[in-house]
């Protein structure tokens, strides 16, 4: 079976006045897949992940998530499908523990549940019931980037590339 496009991207295009950032590009990343992109100061890497995850909107081109068409879609709208992006500078939230800011990605990103983020509200009883069983998605997204044993650690006592994979 020829493994799943998750990502495509098909003729894309962006201008900045004269300059043409994006001439055409075209890609495709397939389950399971990591794709690295490189190239020259000015090339457009950065122009490309803007566009994809829709800081820019193409002025030519289509981008397919899923097989959905997402150029254009708003970024907060993309973060709810899946599609984000991290910057240079890694920017946690330094109030809270490594396992409190993937909670917090996890409910906005749209999953139904952050038991601890909500405990100290009074009405947290009212909410347990809707906001429910996203440890899981939580647990498995720590051991993938290596963070569980650091995940009652706050943030700002991570290292640069540790908080560079709980961006991640
Ligand atoms: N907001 C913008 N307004 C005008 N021109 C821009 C803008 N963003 C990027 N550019 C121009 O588009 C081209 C591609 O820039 P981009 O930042 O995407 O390259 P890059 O490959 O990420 O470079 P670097 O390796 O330096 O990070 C460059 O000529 C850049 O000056
Ligand atoms: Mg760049």
């Amino acid at each position: 079976m020829s493994p799943k496009e998750i990502l495509k991207v098909e003729n894309v295009e962006k201008r900045f006045g004269g300059l043409k950032a994006l001439n055409k590009v075209n890609l495709s990343v397939y389950e399971n897949e990591i794709l690295g992109l490189v190239g020259p100061n000015g090339s457009g890497k950065t122009t490309l992940i803007n566009v994809i995850s829709g800081i820019y909107k193409p002025d030519a081109g289509k981008i397919y998530f899923f097989g959905k068409r997402i150029d254009g879609i708003a970024t907060y709208k993309l973060a709810h499908l899946g599609i984000n992006r991290t910057f240079q500078i890694p920017k946690p939230f330094h109030g809270l523990t490594v396992r409190e800011n993937v909670e917090v990605a996890a409910l906005y990103s749209g999953k139904q549940c952050l038991k601890s983020f909500f405990k100290h509200l009074k009405n947290f009883k009212f909410m347990e019931k809707d906001y429910c069983n996203i440890e899981d998605d939580v647990q498995t997204a720590l051991s993938i980037v290596g963070l569980d044993k650091f995940q009652d650690k706050q943030a700002t006592q991570l290292n640069t590339s540790e908080q560079k994979l709980l961006g991640l």
